[in-house]
């Protein structure tokens, strides 16, 4: 029997799943996205082209990939359908090559609605959601009235349709949201039918029967490790499992299954939305951090907020992901920089200095203490492992001495090509 393979952000999301899922799609028979919805935006750049993809997975570009969107998805029909059109010039087999559960949950027009009415109730303390429904669809999937991918099958959909769009519409009317529904069930509708049109599976049936005839699967997360409902920093998070148990869930993959656990982490640390940052760079280094990255978000454009490594975070994400490689992303964005800085600890608000992550982390005053160590100050060029710079190469092993975990890819740009195998493991 073959293995599943699991590949997540450690951080707090845009680590550059998307460009490594592409890279490593060719050595896999399957790409299988776990969790989250289009909340996620995952970038892939190759030939010239530079794409965005929220809730079809990264395996898509590759002819040869089956791409399934599993049963942990919250998936929107109408931004799904945006999705299938935008893709459209690449000539991409699609119906062939994307399957998705029935057991995905629906996103309604309302629960964007309902996402945007329950931050502006929080004012200053909003989350920072990406306000594309994601809370309330989950809420709606745990209070067991959400509606799946499979109902648009039944012929009574627009009557479980009618019913829980009223229990919104309750809801929606003491937060005095106004909202033209016809146009909105309009256009859902019609997203609807579009979708009926693709190849709606039980998908744990077909992954496991995939591994029985001896498949090589990707399971491709979305968000980060520090973002997970349960392990992130509560209550700014987003609400599904990011880690990875979620792939066992989120897939119906048995936790025997699961081989490889890539890591994936930037060279420094990026967040997008509000919450807890304890190596956050307000000042000039972390503005010329977001110019040199190109931090802006994938999804909703807004800034990200940027700020050197952080080894507790790293070290809790390793832990309860039970990663086995690191694949370091945004190398030569730090190129700029003549010293980087390394979070080892944090000294918290009583004085004590501690790696591990508090549990009142939101509350709680924490002062990273950094190492400071050479910068290589120079542009990555090269394609091999030899020519990465010696202060970069030091930054690598200073890192995995910390971690305890090899680095088995370096990324040094947005490109397919911009990637480098230090020795990369494939189960
Ligand atoms: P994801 O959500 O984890 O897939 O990441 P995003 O796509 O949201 O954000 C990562 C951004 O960094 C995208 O714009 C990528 O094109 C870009 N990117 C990925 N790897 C590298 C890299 O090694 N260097 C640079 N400069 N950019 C990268
Ligand atoms: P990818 O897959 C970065 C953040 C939002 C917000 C919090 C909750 O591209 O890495 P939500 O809309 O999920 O209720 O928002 O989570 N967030 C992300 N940040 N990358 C993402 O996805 C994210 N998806 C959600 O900014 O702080
Ligand atoms: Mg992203």
């Amino acid at each position: 029997m073959s293995k599943v393979d699991v590949l997540l952000g450690l951080q707090w999301g845009d680590e550059g799943k998307g460009k490594i899922v592409d890279v490593l799609a060719p050595k896999y028979d399957v790409v299988a996205r776990f969790q989250g919805g289009p909340n996620a935006g995952h970038t892939l750049e190759f030939d010239g082209i530079k794409h965005v993809l929220h809730q079809i997975p990264s395996g898509i570009f590759r002819e040869k990939t089956k791409n399934i969107i599993g049963n942990g998805v919250v998936l929107d029909p109408v931004i799904f359908r945006a999705e299938i059109d935008k893709l459209a010039k690449f000539n991409l087999d699609i119906k062939k090559n994307l399957f998705i559960s029935k057991k995905a949950t629906l996103i309604l027009p309302t629960h964007r609605l309902l996402d945007a009415a329950y931050e502006k109730a929080k004012g200053e303390n909003k989350i920072g959601s990406t306000l594309k429904g994601i809370g309330p669809t989950y809420q709606d999937k745990i209070g067991r009235q959400g509606l799946r991918v499979g109902d648009i099958l039944s012929d009574n959909f627009k009557d479980r349709l009618k019913k829980l769009t009223d229990i919104h519409f309750k809801i929606l009317k003491d937060h005095q949201v106004d909202f033209n529904w016809n146009e909105l069930e309009a256009q859902f509708l019609d997203a609807v039918k579009f979708l009926r049109e693709f190849k709606l599976i039980e998908s744990e049936y077909f992954l496991n029967q995939e591994l029985k005839a001896g498949s090589s699967i990707l399971a491709e997360g979305a968000q980060g490790a520090l973002l997970d409902i349960d392990f992130g920093s509560y209550p700014f998070v987003t609400s599904s499992n990011t880690v990875t148990a979620g792939a066992c869930t989120g897939l119906g993959i048995a936790p025997r299954h699961i081989g490889e656990v890539y890591g994936i982490f930037k060279a420094y640390s990026t967040r997008v939305g509000s919450g807890p940052f304890p190596t956050e760079l307000e000042d000039e280094n972390g503005q010329l951090m977001r110019k040199e990255g190109n931090e802006f978000g994938s999804t909703t454009g807004r800034p990200r907020r940027c700020g050197w490594i952080d080894i507790p975070s790293l070290k809790y994400s390793i832990m309860i992901n039970g990663v086995t490689q690191l694949l370091m992303m945004k190398a030569d964005v730090l190129s700029i920089f003549p010293t980087i800085k390394v979070c080892t600890n944090y000294q918290l608000g009583n004085g004590s200095v501690t790696d591990t992550v508090p549990y009142e982390i939101v509350n709680e005053k924490i002062s990273p203490i950094y190492k400071e160590l050479k910068g290589w100050n120079e542009p990555l060029n090269g394609n091999s492992k030899e020519s990465l710079p010696s202060e970069l190469n030091d930054y690598i092993k200073f890192l995995e001495n910390e971690l305890k975990v090899p680095i088995t890819l370096v990324s040094t740009g947005p490109d397919r090509t911009q990637t480098i195998h230090r020795s990369l493991q494939i189960a």
